[in-house]
């Protein structure tokens, strides 16, 4: 949710910071803007609608050569995404330059306040007054760094911010409250972005800045304050991954990438987690035996396709650990006055590790003496900081706005965390473990079984290209999978797609069935159950009703032959770990549909990678 940029080195900043913003741009893209400092003075453009907008301005109107710039792509918050609301904003004497990730919460208050002294504002966001006030204290004759400590004081709301002055030509100064920001180190030059891939072409040291700071980057220095002055220490870390994960390597789109990643991810986030005696073993997570045998509930927290991790992990957990678990959106977890104490685990599962919503959830969580456990992909961000424990699922990054190998490694990290909880509480043999360790294991195999097959998908998805609606259906853990893979033909395809669990049907969605309807089954493996043979009948239901049903069933399932208009094969697994396989084919469906369609698959309208504001 908005890209930024900065940089301060020999290099034309110009060049570094449109080139971060092309590697944030699935941030947002309502607009991008870069600002230098040159000569005493800023100079800026920005432009709105997708990067390509800025750099045409640019290609037409060059700016002045220049070594410190800033630079944002933008997901509108306050104000229409227009030329005149794009990033950066500058002071009243154009003196200041600054752009902005968040919400400033008490903004109307401040600009009625610069208003009744004479501050003429053009844009409607509430950046542009930050701006007003830095260069008023610039104006002051405090340096930039201490501008921005005094300004950050009366701010109220999550924010990172960055910003130049033009009298101050060798400095730049951001601060972090509640929104992402990483200091890239380089030789005779650093950078700042809301995440290392705004820099890692150029270097892959990076610092980790804690809550309500101010750094100011130079050529030869970062200094990190908080915002009263006192210094702080940020965290130093290596990234482990390097500039060709952030390309899209011959696929037409990163979410297309990403999808063929993902038996790569899947292995890397199993990687290491059985000791030599053959115990699961998982080092990050910081929660001692002793903890973890008093938990005596689980909550999970999460938002979108994260979310929809979580359902697939009450049924692991349940049935794993016998724990009882809630799944909870986390937009709306404090506001029902959740019943927590210090014996509930609640679970965090996010991609980004920085959506507002799961962030407050867990601050919440915490208050009432909970403990927390964040699974999270992106390392250094902040709710996996503000956690008591971590499992990182080592994805990669994942730059489709559409999440895809980052739900297949959140499922893998929760059925680690169901495995290991059984472990230590004993509520599972060892043999046990071990047989479902084997068959993750296995999973990376037919993950890539099912992606050999893409074409058959793809044909089903172009011959959908004039449908309107599409449903999903699924039981058990196929449930989940039904909603993930409802989300991402909304996502991508603009159709309205809806996911149901199939006993659910009849009782009310089932007249939404027609003639042609085409429906997707997610078929549970044959088992001793009677779960296969209800999904028969709930696809007997529908398809008595004129749908047309694509049915996604494990090799030798024969029995669903007669109810599938087509079948998509899927490799034989147990039905807990059946969403690892049944996930991939509704990815390349929405996928292929949505190019099809002509849509921008990587940057689909009004979404932001992450979403960092309530
Ligand atoms: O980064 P997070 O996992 O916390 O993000 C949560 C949702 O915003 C995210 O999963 C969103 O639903 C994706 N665009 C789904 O594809």
């Amino acid at each position: 949710m908005c890209g930024i940029v900065g940089y301060v080195g020999p290099q034309q900043a110009q060049d570094v910071v449109v080139e971060g913003l092309r590697r944030l741009e699935y941030r947002g893209y309502d607009s991008a803007g870069v600002a230098l400092v040159s000569g005493g003075a800023i100079a800026d453009a920005k432009k709105a609608g997708k990067l390509a907008n800025l750099e045409k301005e640019l290609a037409d109107r060059p700016l002045p050569a220049s070594g410190t710039g800033i630079g944002h792509t933008r997901w509108a918050t306050h104000g229409a995404p227009n030329d005149v609301n794009a990033h950066p904003h500058l002071g009243h004497d154009r003196r200041v330059g600054l752009v902005h990730n968040g919400i400033i919460e008490n903004f109307a208050d401040l600009r009625a306040r610069l208003e009744a002294d004479g501050h003429v504002l053009l844009s409607e966001t509430d950046t542009e007054i930050v701006a007003h006030l830095v260069e008023l204290q610039v104006a002051s004759g405090v340096d930039l760094t201490t501008a921005m400590q005094r300004v950050c004081q009366v701010l109220e709301g999550a924010f990172t911010l960055v910003a130049v002055d033009a009298e101050d030509p060798d400095r730049v100064v951001a601060a972090r409250r509640n929104s992402p920001l990483v200091v890239g180190l380089g030789e005779g030059e650093n950078f700042l972005g809301s995440d290392v891939a705004a820099f890692i072409e150029h270097t892959r040291d990076a610092l980790e800045l804690g809550q309500d700071t101010v750094v100011t980057i130079t050529r030869d220095g970062v200094e990190v304050t908080d915002f009263h002055g006192a210094p702080v220490e940020g965290t130093r870390y290596h990234v482990d991954w390097d500039l060709s994960a952030a390309e899209k390597d011959g696929h037409d789109w990163f979410m297309r990438k990403e999808i063929f990643e993902q038996p790569r991810a899947v292995a890397d986030s199993l990687l290491g987690r059985r000791s030599q005696a053959g115990l699961l073993q998982l080092d990050e997570m910081r929660l001692s035996d002793d903890e973890i045998r008093d938990i005596d509930k689980v909550i999970i927290i999460a938002a979108g396709t994260s979310f929809y991790a979580g359902m697939v992990a009450k049924y692991a957990i349940e049935h794993w650990t016998r724990i009882p678990v809630e799944v909870e959106l986390s937009s709306e977890f404090r506001y029902r006055d959740p019943i927590l104490d210090h014996s509930t685990l609640v679970v965090a599962i996010s991609q980004s590790g920085e959506t507002a919503d799961t962030l407050q959830a867990i601050r919440h969580a915490r208050t009432q003496r909970s403990r927390v456990l964040a699974i999270c992909n992106t390392n250094g961000s902040t709710i996996p900081r503000e956690s008591d424990a971590v499992i990182y699922t080592h994805a990669g990054p994942e730059i489709g706005v559409a999440s895809t190998k980052g739900f297949l490694t959140q499922l893998v990290a929760c059925y680690l965390l169901a495995l290991y909880v059984a472990q230590v509480k004993g509520t599972r043999y060892g043999d046990e473990i071990d047989e479902v360790m084997r068959q993750l294991e296995a999973i990376p195999g037919h993950i890539e079984t099912v992606l050999a097959g893409a074409e058959q998908v793809y044909d089903l998805a172009r011959e959908h290209v004039g449908t309107r609606s599409v449903l999903f259906l699924g039981r058990h853990a196929g449930y989940p999978v039904a909603l993930e893979g409802a989300l991402k033909l909304k996502e991508i395809a603009y159709l309205h797609a809806e996911g149901f669990a199939a006993g659910e049907l009849k009782h009310g969605p089932i007249a939404l069935v027609e003639e042609g309807l085409p429906i997707l089954c997610v078929v549970p493996p044959r088992g001793r159950d009677q779960l296969h043979e209800k999904m028969i009948s709930g696809i007997q239901e529908v398809r008595a009703r004129g749908a047309r049903t694509i049915c996604l069933a494990e090799e030798g399932d024969t029995r669903i032959e007669p109810y599938a208009d087509a079948l998509v094969r899927l490799p034989r697994v147990p039905v807990l770990l059946q969403p690892l396989v049944a996930t991939v084919p509704l990815q390349l469906f929405a996928c292929e549909l949505a190019t099809a369609l002509g849509h921008d698959v990587d940057q689909p309208r009004n979404l932001a990678k992450s979403v960092t504001v309530e």
